[in-house]
């Protein structure tokens, strides 16, 4: 039998205590059979935990009930759990779920569970919430759990359904594979989010994201316990939501490709059932070509707009002087903040170039009539009738960082974006903010860089405590300029988790090793609610590769691409030959790869490991060894797939680097191995072919140069590697 009448000793281990064992930090936690080792694969690590000895099995007889409060969402949520559950596992349930069959025991028990204590139901997992939470779902509710895992069953308890909905996503991520079955470990969970606001924006004006691509990306948000969905719904290239007072908004400035008002109000209550918010975002008055092809009579220029195809920062603003435009925003807003019901409506407000003002001579009397000084004080202008127009509607203005002027009511939230010092001078004048600025998926920096970025350091880490309270968490943003429905998934996920994890846990919860080790199971999860970040990359380099491709021509394409990642931060758009636009096929190897290679990753960190282990571990040098030679062997197929595909001659350049750097790893290894030198001229040598292949080719980088660099290096006998 699997450890299920195993009663072991209690082991703490407290995630944040100082002393605290440094394999617990590492989440990686002993359970089942002695001597077995697990990743505690919770991402966000919960704020604490206790593990015990013994597992409980999770088999077809696994059954859940719901005691306490219930409603019909939470009803589902078990439905869902169950689902996912069985495509986890792929068991097939024996039992009906309690919960939706809800049982004589459950309405008995519900006395006792109000008063404290869970029902003893007889499932395997008893849900127990105890008060329904707000009708609509508002900014810092209680989202905490605790969950008790041990041998005989495991019991779930929350005040509220979002926090239960928390804990269900936690016990799937418990649930693994074990030499004896499927198993949860034993385990005392007690959770709940550092900030109240953790949230992603997606951009569905530069590319329209199709509606079931926001539902599979809510169901990843709702797994690593993010509450906000921030949807970006307007833009220079795309007007994206149906308005039935102003309907040339969808019909001349989106192409056709927008949302329908019941398809907006589908999406909200799918949030709803997941325990997120959606705050909708309509950018005023600057990235709003698209809104002024169809009312150009509130533009500052002369018009007419055309909805813009290509990328980057465009004259097209509201006039702040001409009345009609605050008539028409209360009107279209008034509109849509009836269709959101969240407290909060983000106005956007970046990125105003002033052109179309300065060049205005209407608009610049104005100015000087007003005393306003300057375009930065005609946005201040403008942005105080927006805030009045959005508390008309009984909601909270949210907007970028450029709104941010000391004397806007003080119930205004700052998005930042530009950098974390704005986000702290917000909270000192007295308003909340919600940190981006590190959070921008678009820009491809790795999980762990992303990871560092605490919306409470930099500027903030000075901050008095009533002061740092007002920074209410952060959000993670995909713009979509080289996104599209085919590849958005993996351009967020899996590297969100580890955002998602800075906002949830405990600030102390720092360790990069334990982040990616978790950050990788929790990919392959994440692939059991349907995200594709990992499934359209084969699809990807097949439709690349081309029918002609041999099996060994593939595999050449994938070894490549596996360690390739696009040009970082903005260089995409600097390095573009041809002026991208909307209408440009993203079907690029650049746009196959991932924003952060796991391949490459694991290659810098095996050189490490083999480096810091003086050169003397075979097993890895052996490894490092046989992966050089695959790479430096890699090329021929590559040159010959060139001549079937245009998308692969590309990166031929690429490929012959990726040789080079094989090579050099290969005669760097043999020297470590060996322990002999090499001749004076070697290293300087290597070391300027490297800074060759270190420069991008097609868009892409070659990321293992590093490592390799590392090897080179280290034949100097500056580590204790080297002559022996
Ligand atoms: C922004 O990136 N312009 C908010």
């Amino acid at each position: 039998m699997f450890g299920r009448a195993r009663t072991g000793l209690l082991k703490r281990f407290n995630l944040l205590g100082r002393g605290c064992v440094a394999a617990a930090m590492l989440g990686m936690m002993v359970v089942g059979a002695p001597g077995q080792q697990a990743v505690l694969n919770v991402m966000p690590l919960p704020s604490n935990a206790q593990m015990r000895d013994g597992a409980l099995s999770v088999d077809a007889n696994f059954s859940v009930a719901l005691t306490g409060y219930s409603e019909a969402r939470l009803e589902r949520a078990v439905t869902r759990f169950r689902q996912e559950l069985a495509r986890q596992t792929g068991l097939v349930w024996k039992r009906e779920a309690p919960a939706v069959a809800k049982t004589e025991a459950t309405k008995t028990e519900t006395a006792k569970a109000a008063s404290g204590t869970p029902a003893a139901s007889g499932a395997t997992l008893t849900v127990h919430t105890e008060h329904a939470s707000a009708a609509i779902q508002e900014l810092g509710e209680n989202e905490s759990y605790t969950l008790e895992v041990s041998a005989s069953g495991a019991t779930l308890t929350a005040e509220t359904p979002l926090g239960t909905m928390h804990g269900l996503q936690t016990f799937l991520q418990l649930v693994a594979v074990t030499p004896q079955g499927f198993a949860a470990p034993a385990v005392t969970i007690q959770d709940k989010p550092r900030f109240p606001w953790r949230g992603l924006m997606i951009d569905s004006g530069r590319h329209f994201m199709p509606m079931e691509i926001l539902k599979r990306n809510i169901d990843g948000l709702e797994a690593v316990k993010m509450n906000v969905f921030h949807w970006h719904l307007s833009e220079n290239q795309g007007f994206r939501i149906e308005s039935k007072k102003f309907p040339r908004l969808q019909e001349l400035g989106s192409d056709g490709l927008y949302y329908t008002q019941e398809e907006v109000r589908e999406l909200i209550e799918y949030a709803r059932d997941r325990g997120i918010r959606v705050v909708p975002e309509f950018d005023v008055p600057g990235h709003s070509t698209a809104w002024l092809v169809g009312y150009p009579e509130l533009g500052s220029g002369p018009g007419p707009y055309e909805i813009e195809r290509k990328w980057g920062i465009f004259d097209p603003a509201f006039d702040p002087t001409n009345e009609k435009t605050y008539k028409f925003l209360n009107e279209f807003f008034g509109e849509m903040a009836k269709l959101f019901p969240d407290h909060f409506f983000h106005v956007g407000g970046d990125e105003v170039n002033g052109k179309e003002w300065d060049a205005n001579p209407k608009i610049q009397s104005f100015i000087k009539a007003n005393a306003l000084q300057n375009d930065a004080g005609l946005q201040a202008y403008f942005n105080k009738k927006l805030q009045a127009i959005i508390a008309k509607h009984g909601k909270s203005m949210v907007g970028w960082d450029e709104v941010l002027t000391p004397d806007l009511p003080k119930d205004i939230v700052i998005q930042s974006w530009r950098g974390q010092d704005s986000l702290a001078a917000a909270a000192k004048q007295g308003f909340r903010g919600i940190l981006s600025n590190g959070y921008y998926l678009d820009l491809g920096w790795s999980a762990a860089r992303h990871y560092a970025v605490d919306p409470t350091s930099g500027a903030a880490a000075t901050l008095a405590p009533v002061e740092s309270a007002r920074i209410l968490g952060g959000e993670s943003c995909m713009w979509s300029e080289y996104v599209n429905a085919e590849n958005v998934d993996s351009r967020i996920w899996p590297r969100n988790a580890a955002i998602a994890e800075r906002l949830w846990s405990p600030q102390s919860v720092t360790d990069v090793a334990s982040m990616y080790a978790r950050m990788d199971a929790e990919s392959a999860r994440l692939e059991w609610l349907g995200l594709t970040h990992r499934t359209y990359y084969r699809q990807m380099l097949q439709r690349i590769a081309g029918h002609l491709a041999t099996p060994q021509e593939v595999a050449a394409l994938r070894e490549l691409a596996d360690v390739l990642e696009p040009v970082k931060d903005y260089a995409r758009e600097q390095s573009a030959t041809n002026e991208p636009t909307s209408g440009t096929a993203l079907n690029r190897v650049v746009d196959a790869v991932a924003l952060e290679s796991g391949a490459a990753r694991r290659f810098n960190e095996l050189v490490d490991k083999y480096l810091a282990a003086g050169c003397k571990d075979d097993d890895s040098a052996n490894e490092l060894r046989a992966q050089l030679i695959r790479w430096r062997d890699n090329d021929p197929a590559i040159e010959s797939l060139a001549q079937k595909s245009f998308l692969v001659k590309e990166v031929v350049p690429v490929s012959q680097d990726l040789a080079t750097l094989g090579k050099i790893g290969v005669f760097a290894m043999d020297y470590l191995i060996l322990g002999s030198q090499p001749p004076a001229a070697w290293r300087t040598d290597q070391s300027a072919l490297l800074t060759d292949v270190s420069k991008p080719k097609a868009q892409l980088l070659l990321v293992p140069v590093a490592g390799v660099q590392k090897l080179v290096s280290a034949t100097g006998g500056a580590t204790s590697c080297g002559v022996k």
